[in-house]
C-alpha cells in the first residue's frame, strides 16, 4: 500500500519536475532572446505558473519523505538517545502516540537484525480497513531486501520480515505480529491498550501528546489597509487560526501575527484625499465607513490629476519623516480599516495581534545597512537587489527601489530578522496564497546568506489555492463584483437558518438555541469546507455543498455529535456517573464494532502530531469523518440502552455509553482545533 503510494508520488514528482523544467527552459529562452518580453503579462503568468509547479514539487518531495519516514518523526538512531519503551500498560497516559511507539520498537528490531545497513528504512503505516491485516503494518522488509541485494547478500522479503519479527522486543501494546504476503508485518494492537486509553480519556479528558515546547511565529490573515479583505485573506484567516489552535494545544508558545499591509506609497494619495475631503479630520471623525470607495476615488485622482499626484508623493515624504499631522491622518485611515477587519474576526472567533509593515520601519533601515555592510547588495539600474544564491540563480529581491524607497521584500527581510533575533522564534510560519511561494523561498535563502537564519532553519510557507465560484471561475457576485466578506458571512447565516427551518428545527429549539445552531452551522460550514480540502488546491466555494448534511461536512459532523450526546441524555446517565464507573471498573470493549471505534479514537495524538508538522489540516477533518463513520457503524450494531415494549428503560450498557462519551470528547476537541463551535442541540 505504502509502496504503491510511494511509486505514485514518485511518478507525480517526475512529472512535476519535468513540467517545471520545461517552463523554466521556455522562460530562459524568452528572456534571453527577447528583452521586449520583460513586463509582458504572459511572462508574469509563466513565472507564476513556474512558482506554483515548484511548490507542488516541494510538496510532493515532502510527501515522499514523510511516506518513507512514517508520518511523524522517526525514532532516533543513536541507541543512547533512544526513548524508553513501554513495559506496563498502566503506565501509559491517554495522550500517547502509539505509532511513535511502534516506530521505536521496529527501529530497534531492524537495527539489531541488520546492524551493517546504514539508515535502513523504518516504515510503519495504517493497515487499512480489513482487520485481517492488523492495525498497523511495517513495510520495511521489501526495501531492506533490495538493499541487501545491492550488497550481494542473498535474501527475500519474507525472510527479512521473519528476521525483523524475531528481533522485535515484546511490548504490552502489541497482541501479535504476523508475516503476510510478500513480506508485510501485520501488527495487531492489544485490545487492553485501547481500553486503558479510553478510560484515561474519560477520567482526565483529551490531553495533548507531549512534545518539546517551541516558540512559533504564525503570520496569517494579513489584509491590506484601505483595500478589501478578500476571500484569499479569509482562507489565510481560517487556516492560520486552526494552525495556531493546534500548536497551542500542544503547549507551544505561539505568537499570532497580523502582518497588515499598512505602509507604502498608497498612503500618500489617501492622505492627500483626506485633507481635501475632510480638512477637520483631526478634531472630527470623518465618515469614511466605506474606505474602499474612498481608496478608489483617491486612486482615480492620482491617475488623472498630475497636481494631485505630486501632492500625494509629497505626503509620502512627510509621512515617512514622521510629520505628526500626516501620522495622525495615516493612523485614522488604519483605524477605520482595522475596525472593518475586526468585524470579521469577531464573527469567526479569531484572535490575532496587529503588527503591520509599519512596525518594521526603523528595522528596515537597520537591515538594509547590514546587508550593505555584508556586501550582499548589488546595483541594478539604480535599484539595490539581493540574490538568493551566489551564482545569481532565479530572481533577486529588490531591497531598495531606485527612488530610495523600500519594498515588500525589504519588509520581509526586516520581519524575519525581528522574528529570529527579537522574538526568539524557533519556527516561522507564513500563511498566504501559493502565488507567494517563490517570495518566501527567496526570503529564506537571503536570510541564510545574511546569517539571520541558520542553515538548518527554514521558513514554512503554508500555501493555499484560490477560491473559485461554482462556475469554476474566479469567485464573484452574479453582477461580476468582488464579494464582500461580510456579505458572504451574512449569506451563510441566512442559508444556515433556511436549512434548520427546512428540517423543522425551529419548532423544537428555543430561539436562543436556534440562533446558536445557526451561527455554529454558518461559520462552521465555511471554515470546514476550507479546511477539509487539501489547501494547496484551488477550491470551489459552494453553500449548497457545505450545508449538505451527508458526507464530509461540518453540518454532518455537528449533527453526529449532537446525536451522540443525546444517547446518554435519553438514558439519563450523567457524565459523573460514567466517570465514577470507569474509575471503579474501567471500560471493556467486546463487540467488534466497539473495538473498531475504540481503535480509531486511539489515533487522535498521531493525527495531531502529523498535522502540527506538515500543517495540512485536511487530515484532521478526514480523521473526524472517520470517527463519525465508525461511530455510525457501532451504533447500528450495538444498542446502548434496552427498552421494553412500553419504552421503559430495562437495561443500560455502561461500557457503550462510556465509548459514546469518549467519541464525543475527541470529536469536540477536533472541531475546536478547527475553530468550529459545537452545540448541544440543533
Ligand atoms: N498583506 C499580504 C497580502 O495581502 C500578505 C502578507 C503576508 N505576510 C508577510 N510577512 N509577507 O498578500
Amino acid at each position: 500500500m505504502a509502496d504503491e503510494n510511494q511509486k505514485k508520488l514518485e511518478e507525480r514528482t517526475r512529472q512535476a519536475e519535468k513540467n517545471a523544467k520545461d517552463i523554466e527552459e521556455e522562460l530562459d529562452k524568452l528572456v534571453k532572446g527577447d528583452l521586449s518580453y520583460v513586463g509582458d503579462p504572459r511572462l508574469d503568468k509563466l513565472l507564476s505558473d513556474n512558482e506554483k509547479l515548484k511548490h507542488r514539487l516541494a510538496v510532493l518531495e515532502n510527501a515522499i519523505q514523510a511516506e518513507s519516514l512514517g508520518s511523524t518523526q522517526a525514532a532516533t538512531k543513536d541507541p543512547k538517545k533512544r526513548p524508553t519503551l513501554i513495559t506496563d500498560i498502566n503506565s501509559i497516559e491517554g495522550n500517547i502516540c502509539l505509532l511513535e511507539e511502534l516506530k521505536n520498537l521496529f527501529e530497534i528490531a531492524i537495527t539489531s537484525a541488520y546492524p551493517d545497513l546504514k539508515d535502513p528504512p523504518v516504515t510503519i503505516s495504517l493497515s487499512g480497513n480489513n482487520p485481517k491485516f492488523g492495525d498497523y503494518q511495517c513495510n520495511s522488509a521489501m526495501p531492506i531486501s533490495q538493499l541487501l541485494k545491492a550488497k550481494n547478500i542473498k535474501s527475500n522479503p519474507r525472510e527479512v520480515a521473519n528476521n525483523i519479527l524475531n528481533k522485535t522486543p515484546t511490548s504490552p501494546i502489541i497482541e501479535r505480529i504476523e508475516v503476510a504476503g510478500a513480506g508485510f508485518l501485520n501488527i495487531h494492537l492489544n485490545k487492553t491498550v485501547a481500553e486503558h486509553i479510553l478510560s484515561c480519556i474519560l477520567r482526565f479528558g483529551i490531553k495533548p501528546p507531549p512534545v518539546k515546547r517551541e516558540r512559533i511565529v504564525v503570520d496569517f490573515s494579513s489584509p491590506n489597509i484601505a483595500k478589501e479583505m478578500h476571500v484569499g485573506h479569509l482562507r489565510s484567516t481560517i487556516i492560520g487560526e486552526s494552525i495556531c489552535r493546534i500548536l497551542e494545544f500542544l503547549n507551544h508558545d505561539v505568537l499570532r501575527i497580523n502582518h497588515l499591509g499598512d505602509w507604502g506609497t498608497q498612503f500618500g494619495m489617501l492622505i492627500a484625499h483626506l485633507q481635501d475631503e475632510f480638512p477637520n479630520f483631526k478634531t472630527e471623525s470623518p465618515p469614511i465607513s466605506d474606505l474602499q470607495a474612498f481608496y478608489r476615488e483617491s486612486k482615480k485622482l492620482f491617475d488623472e490629476d498630475e497636481v494631485f499626484k505630486k501632492r500625494a508623493y509629497a505626503c509620502v515624504v512627510q509621512l515617512q519623516s514622521g510629520n505628526p499631522d500626516y501620522v495622525a491622518a495615516w493612523k485614522l485611515i488604519c483605524e477605520v480599516s482595522r475596525q472593518e477587519f475586526q468585524k470579521i474576526y469577531d464573527r469567526l472567533d479569531i484572535s490575532i495581534i496587529d503588527r503591520g509593515e509599519s512596525f518594521y520601519n526603523t528595522r528596515m533601515h537597520v537591515v538594509v545597512k547590514e546587508l550593505k555592510e555584508l556586501n550582499l547588495l548589488e546595483e541594478d539600474e539604480g535599484r539595490l537587489i539581493m540574490w538568493g544564491s551566489e551564482n545569481r540563480e532565479g530572481i533577486p529581491l529588490t531591497i531598495v527601489k531606485s527612488d530610495g524607497g523600500y519594498t515588500y521584500d525589504t519588509s520581509d527581510m526586516a520581519t524575519i530578522k525581528n522574528r529570529v533575533q527579537e522574538e526568539k522564534g524557533e519556527r516561522f510560519i507564513y500563511v498566504t496564497d501559493v502565488g507567494q511561494y517563490g517570495h518566501f523561498v527567496l526570503i529564506e535563502a537571503c536570510a541564510k546568506r545574511a546569517g539571520i537564519l541558520r542553515n538548518d532553519q527554514k521558513l514554512e510557507h503554508v500555501g493555499f489555492g484560490v477560491v473559485l465560484g461554482e462556475d469554476k471561475k474566479k469567485f464573484k457576485t452574479r453582477s461580476g463584483d468582488t464579494i464582500k466578506l461580510i456579505d458572504l458571512l451574512d449569506e451563510g447565516l441566512k442559508r444556515a437558518l433556511d436549512k434548520l427551518v427546512e428540517k423543522g428545527r425551529d419548532k423544537v429549539l428555543t430561539p436562543e438555541e436556534l440562533k446558536q445552531a445557526q451561527e455554529a452551522v454558518a461559520y462552521g460550514c465555511i471554515k470546514y469546507a476550507d479546511l477539509s480540502h487539501n489547501r494547496i488546491n484551488d477550491y470551489i466555494f459552494s453553500f449548497d455543498k457545505m450545508l449538505d448534511d451527508k458526507g464530509n461536512t461540518a453540518v454532518y459532523l455537528l449533527y453526529a455529535l449532537t446525536r451522540i450526546r443525546s444517547i446518554a441524555r435519553t438514558a439519563q446517565v450523567s457524565v459523573e456517573t460514567l466517570v465514577s464507573q470507569v474509575e471503579k471498573s474501567g471500560i471493556k470493549l467486546t463487540h467488534e464494532a466497539e473495538i473498531k471505534l475504540g481503535k480509531v479514537i486511539l489515533r487522535f495524538p498521531e493525527v495531531i502530531l502529523k498535522v502540527s508538522s506538515d500543517l495540512y489540516l485536511h487530515s484532521l477533518c478526514e480523521y473526524l469523518y472517520e470517527i463519525s463513520s465508525a461511530f455510525t457503524e457501532f451504533y447500528d450494531k450495538c444498542y446502548c440502552v434496552e427498552k421494553d415494549k412500553d419504552g421503559k428503560i430495562v437495561k443500560i450498557l455502561y461500557d457503550r455509553l462510556m465509548l459514546c462519551e469518549a467519541t464525543a470528547r475527541v470529536m469536540e476537541k477536533g472541531l475546536d482545533l478547527l475553530g468550529i463551535k459545537t452545540v448541544s442541540k440543533m
